[in-house]
């Protein structure tokens, strides 16, 4: 069978990759040429474990192509993924012009049956949407052609993608029609025939599921932040409140991690955009609005806490070590790291960074901010009065701290990833703290 991916991204050349190495022909399509262009050689403009050998490897069998051309992709197949950007603008609305775009270039190109299957997170109501607007695009050009609309949401995580795109917990096929979801069943008869249980349900009930789903996952972790907050101000462990929680089979030991606030390209947005269609929906969301305000103070706590453990912040040289949201990928959107460097930075610390893999993409996305790249985490904190550990690369959880006792200028660590154990921190002179630590 082939299948065209339009919009690649970290989802759509996931997506792409693992159907080829299922055996599928597969065509990706981007706006972006660069991207495009780069792909065609075997390289990528973003790091996921195992994508680039995935991706060379099924460009090698030929069953995997690239182009910026929309006409080609939707020639190409009878099954076309949208996996393209949906963003979240200042009102907490989907800002759908990148998945209207790609509805419409298809509309206009479309000839003959098609199963356009939307990947990307959408407002409730965006499928049923951008069927009418196909269809309209399709009177206008005076054709009779049918298409069907599916919901198909993704729900891997940057950094571990291609495990879960192949082993997902759950699929979810959001139809109107059989023919449709028969379609979406032999796309993924590799997960099926493992057991994985397929939902099938309506569109709207498809990408509900995304925001539920999402939601949940922050909702556990600002429900941790929180109580990590409360154990600090009375002698608790908050890991071990964690363990102790989570082995509760209705809670449940994941997404219990305290720390610096949620952060990346789909919990902030998908929250905000739910609570933005429940405000449309004249209902007023008052929990999902306050998993959101925690997890924008716990921002603030961290400055807190570093100002309270390093003293005033002007002119103090500050190591951050992580840039990106969480470890294992390069992606710095709504990185937890970069907002604590521009608050450091307001208040006049001179900052030292390094990330193993997202100094590139910081750079490149934020050319005008005045922090110092450095080497490697020993270069980052010489001189420094304060480290502060803000993304949990494995890199980071070896470090050698009797040679950063003799680097630094002031010995103290701030391990906003509860890393370590902090009477081994502290057997080293450090001033050590955590979130939620004892
Ligand atoms: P991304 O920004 O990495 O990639 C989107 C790509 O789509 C870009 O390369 C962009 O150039 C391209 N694009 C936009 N409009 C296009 C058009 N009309 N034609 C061709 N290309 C177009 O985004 P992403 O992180 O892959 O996310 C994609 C969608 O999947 C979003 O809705 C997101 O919420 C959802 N999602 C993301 C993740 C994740 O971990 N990143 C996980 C699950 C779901
Ligand atoms: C998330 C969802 O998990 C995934 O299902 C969806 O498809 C896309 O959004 P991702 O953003 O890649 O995936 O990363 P995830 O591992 O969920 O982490 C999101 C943020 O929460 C990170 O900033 C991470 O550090 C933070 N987090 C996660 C915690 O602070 N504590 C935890 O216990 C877990």
């Amino acid at each position: 069978m082939n299948i065209s991916i339009i919009g690649t991204g970290y989802v759509g050349l996931v997506t792409g990759a693992c159907l080829a190495s299922q055996g599928f022909n597969v065509m990706c399509c981007d706006m972006d040429t660069d991207k495009i262009e780069k792909l065609k050689n075997g390289l990528l403009s973003i790091y996921e474990p195992g994508l680039s050998e995935l991706v060379n490897n099924c460009l090698q069998r030929d069953n995997l192509s690239f182009t910026s051309s929309i006409a080609e992709t939707v020639a190409y197949s009878d099954v076309l993924f949208i996996t393209v950007n949906t963003p979240v603008l200042e009102d907490n609305t989907c800002d759908s012009k990148y998945i209207d775009a790609a509805a419409d270039e298809i509309a206009s190109q479309i000839d003959s049956y098609k199963v356009i299957v939307n990947k990307s997170t959408v407002p409730v109501g965006t499928g049923r949407r951008i069927g009418t607007l196909i269809s309209r695009v399709l009177a206008e050009r005076g054709v009779k052609i049918t298409f069907d609309i599916v919901s198909n949401p993704e729900f891997l995580r940057e950094g571990s993608a291609i495990n879960d795109f192949l082993n997902p917990d759950r699929i979810i096929v959001g139809a109107n029609s059989t023919s449709a979801r028969q379609i979406l069943r032999k796309i993924y008869s590799f997960q099926l025939e493992k057991g994985i249980p397929l939902i099938e349900s309506n569109i709207e009930t498809a990408e509900m599921i995304k925001y539920a789903s999402n939601t949940f996952l922050a909702a556990k972790i600002s429900f941790i932040n929180e109580i990590s907050n409360i154990c600090e101000l009375c002698s608790a462990d908050a890991l071990t409140v964690a363990r102790g929680t989570g082995l509760d089979k209705r809670i449940g030991a994941e997404f219990l991690e305290p720390g610096p606030g949620f952060g990346g390209s789909c919990f902030p947005k998908d929250i905000k955009t739910l609570s933005g269609l429940a405000a449309a929906l004249s209902y007023d969301p008052i929990f999902i609005n306050s998993v959101i305000e925690v997890n924008r103070r716990q921002k603030n706590r961290m400055i807190q806490k570093i100002e309270s453990a390093a003293g005033p912040l002007d002119n103090k040289t500050i190591t951050v070590l992580g840039l990106s949201f969480k470890a294992d990928t390069d992606d710095v959107r709504e990185s937890p790291s970069e907002a604590i460097i521009r608050e450091l930075l307001e208040k006049k610390a001179i900052i030292k960074v390094y990330d193993p893999k997202a100094m590139e993409v910081m750079k490149k996305q934020n050319p005008g901010l005045r922090i110092m790249y450095c080497d490697n985490a020993y270069d980052a904190c010489l001189d420094s009065e304060c480290i502060i550990l803000a993304t949990g690369w494995n890199e980071f959880k070896k470090l050698d701290f009797k040679k950063l006792a003799k680097l630094v200028k002031k010995p103290v660590f701030m391990d906003l990833r509860n890393i370590y154990d902090p009477l081994l921190v502290r057997s080293y002179g450090f001033y050590y703290e955590g979130v939620g630590r004892i």
